[in-house]
């Protein structure tokens, strides 16, 4: 064994031992869907558009790559992603970074095979190839990280030869999937190639939101795209949008939005079914954890009141949108499947998850069937979101009363029209969502910083004809 230097009077030097820990660093709980999403986070992060996964059955030699055409990294950066524990997990990230404890890229792959290579290049950089094999660091027992490929990670990874930038993650001897190096039977291979219908289901779930939109994400597992999984049934009309919450919490915001899907009678049998998600509908019922947009938690009641699952609240699915700067508040772990709410938001998180199982009981129930509060007489909501075709869109609600009583009132209607229009196709969304986020407690709701007076006024012009006399 080797032996702690004594580096001072004051302390003695005690590494640890590389053979060692990096059979522990194997076992922080991924499985192989978590594990393929924590090398996409990075991805994201990186600004990719496209992230490719291939599943290469051959087997002993079979391997996972995952390949990015994200920044890509120069030298420094490489050696420094290649350190476990790159980054302190107390340092304050990028809102928008996925990651945390400088440990995803390493801990994942360890998790599911022994040689781990990471081959990128940043525009107009060449490529830059390094390797940990676990087989390595247990024979010579230190960190040497090797400045050659796996066997078969360039083929593996050819793709990125023809990128101008981006990054290949490729992983090999993987044991932990193909658990006995000898064989190569049809049952391994259906074993192998099985999991990747698990990992498509999960990763359409955590990146749902980054797979839709106008610039919208491109994940391709074995060629073929993972479509988005619509958590929320939220382009559904008989879907109720109840208004959302923002809570404080740490100075940041934590937005809590609750949905009720619809009843089974209410969309079509395929949409029900789709809806259901990997775990059935049953599990799926809960808080969904978002930490920058990415899921954590896809359905729990984190404990809450002591509520379970159960059959009757199964259409409540709150969203629960929460900044990277509350990862310590929230208790996310490694893998990030994990987290828990901070004791402040409990009580409100309560109050929310109880009014949303009610309303979700009665749709259940099919008393709902005529509830639908998603706008009610006292509670009219001017913006509507729009979604088609994976597109979103922002749009005037003109059945609001304030809109009515205008155009009723107005001469020149075509005017008043055009302005609305403008209104909306103009609304700066990418700005007001990187101010929310960037600067979450300086961004103010709803009338907050509004006198009494004025707040009285607007509610009142809602239903009054003052309005229809003034000039528009
Ligand atoms: N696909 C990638 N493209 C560019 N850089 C990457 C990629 N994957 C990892 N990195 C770099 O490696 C670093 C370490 O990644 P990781 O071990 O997952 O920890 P964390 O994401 O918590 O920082 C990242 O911060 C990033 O600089
Ligand atoms: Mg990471």
């Amino acid at each position: 064994m080797r032996k702690a230097k004594a580096s001072s009077a004051e302390y003695d030097d005690a590494p640890p031992r590389a053979a060692a820990l990096v059979e522990s660093l194997r076992a922080f709980g991924y499985e192989l869907p978590t594990a393929l999403a924590d090398l996409v986070d990075n991805s994201i992060f990186a600004n990719a558009r496209h992230v490719w996964l291939h599943f290469h059955w051959a087997g002993a030699q079979s391997a996972i790559a995952v390949i990015d055409d994200g920044d890509g990294m120069d030298e420094p950066t490489l050696l420094e992603a290649m350190r476990p524990g790159s980054t302190n997990p107390r340092e304050t990230r990028d809102p928008r970074d996925l990651g945390r404890f400088g440990l995803g890229l390493k801990t994942a792959s360890f998790s599911q095979g022994r040689r781990v290579t990471v081959r990128t290049r940043r525009k107009g950089g060449p490529m830059l190839t390094r390797s940990w094999d676990l087989d390595h660091i247990a024979k010579v027992d230190a960190w040497q990280l090797l400045r050659t490929a796996g066997p078969r990670a360039v083929e593996f990874s050819a793709r990125l030869d023809t990128l101008p930038k981006g990054t290949a993650v490729i992983w090999e001897n993987m044991d932990r999937i193909v658990p006995d190096a000898r064989t190569g039977s049809d049952a391994d291979e259906h074993t192998f190639l099985s999991r990747a219908d698990a990992v498509r289901a999960h990763l359409a779930a955590t990146f749902h939101r980054f797979l839709a939109g106008p610039r919208a994400l491109r994940l391709l597992l074995n060629d073929h795209p993972i479509e988005p999984w619509d958590t929320f049934l939220s382009t559904e009309t008989a879907t109720q949008h109840r208004p959302p919450e923002r809570l404080k919490c740490g100075g940041a915001i934590v937005e809590v939005e609750p949905f009720v899907l619809p009843h089974l009678s209410k969309v079509d049998p395929e949409t029900h079914r789709q809806a259901a998600g990997r775990r059935g509908w049953n599990a799926h019922q809960g808080f969904y954890i978002y930490r920058n947009r990415r899921l954590l938690v896809a359905g729990d009641w984190l404990g809450l009141a002591g509520w379970k699952a159960e059959e009757h609240y199964k259409l409540a699915r709150i969203r629960v949108d929460v900044p990277n700067s509350l990862d310590h508040a929230w208790a996310i772990d490694v893998t990030k499947s994990r987290a828990q709410p901070p004791a402040a938001l409990r009580g409100d998180l309560e109050r929310i998850g109880r009014t949303t199982r009610s309303l979700a009981k009665q749709v259940y129930s099919h008393r709902g069937a005529k509830l639908m509060p998603v706008a009610t007489e006292d509670r009219v909501f001017l913006w509507e979101q729009r979604a088609k075709h994976h597109q979103v869109s922002y749009r005037l609600n003109r059945e609001h009363p304030l809109i009515r009583t205008a155009t009723a009132a107005c001469s020149d209607k075509a005017k008043l029209r055009a302005l609305l229009r403008l209104i909306e196709e103009t609304i700066p969304v990418p700005l007001i969502t990187i101010t929310d986020r960037e600067k979450p407690d300086q961004t103010i709701g709803p009338f907050e910083s509004a006198k009494e007076g004025e707040v009285l006024d607007v509610m009142r012009l809602g239903n009054m004809h003052a309005f229809a006399n003034r000039a528009c």
